[in-house]
């Protein structure tokens, strides 16, 4: 399935940024069809690929609040299976609590290719949500998780890496692309 990116082989992507940018809707409770049509596409196009930590559902096109991501239980070895309990799907989360230290760390994006950014996340924090079937859940989410947990639900309020980087980095040669993309951030 296509992602939605920011741009493109060198070139803005307008209407894309437009539903990226945006903030998501959340999805009505108890789940309607479209919504569950929803949830079921995105863990889907996750299950899918093997280029990424988590998929945010604006990632897909679907301006909805809920995202997926590998978990503690995820085997690098093997494929990412559906069902398995290797990925944890969080709708309409809200971040209850952030505790401990600050970290800063390296992340890229399926939305803002051939970059990575020095992205600066809570080690610890509490998301409450609703799984996939609708269950009210509470979690916290530790170190890595914790930062890629933070990461979706930015996507979900249309904040990007771009917006957070404190340094952003790209191969030199885009750099006549990206240095007028930068400029005036
Ligand atoms: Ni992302």
């Amino acid at each position: 399935m296509k992602t939605w990116k920011l741009w493109e082989n060198e070139r803005i992507n307008e209407e894309e940024t437009r539903l990226l940018r945006r903030r998501a809707d959340e999805i009505p409770v108890p789940f309607d069809d479209e919504g569950k049509r929803d949830i079921e596409t995105l863990i889907d196009a996750f299950v899918g690929r093997d280029d990424a930590a988590g998929l945010a559902a604006p990632q897909i096109g679907i301006s909805k609040r809920v995202v997926v991501f590998k978990n503690g239980q995820f085997n690098e070895r093997g494929p990412l299976q559906k069902g398995g309990g290797q990925y944890d799907v969080l709708v309409n989360p809200r971040i209850t609590q952030i505790r401990g230290d600050t970290e800063k760390g390296q992340e890229g994006c399926l939305s803002c290719p051939d970059i990575s950014a020095d992205v600066v996340r809570a080690t610890s924090i509490k998301v409450k949500a609703y799984d996939e079937k609708g269950n009210k859940i509470n979690r916290r989410y530790t170190g890595f998780l914790a930062r890629v947990v933070q990461h979706e639900l930015d996507h979900l309020d249309g904040k990007l890496i771009v917006d957070r980087g404190t340094a952003i980095y790209f191969p030199k040669e885009k750099a006549p692309f990206f240095d007028k993309i930068f400029k005036d951030a």
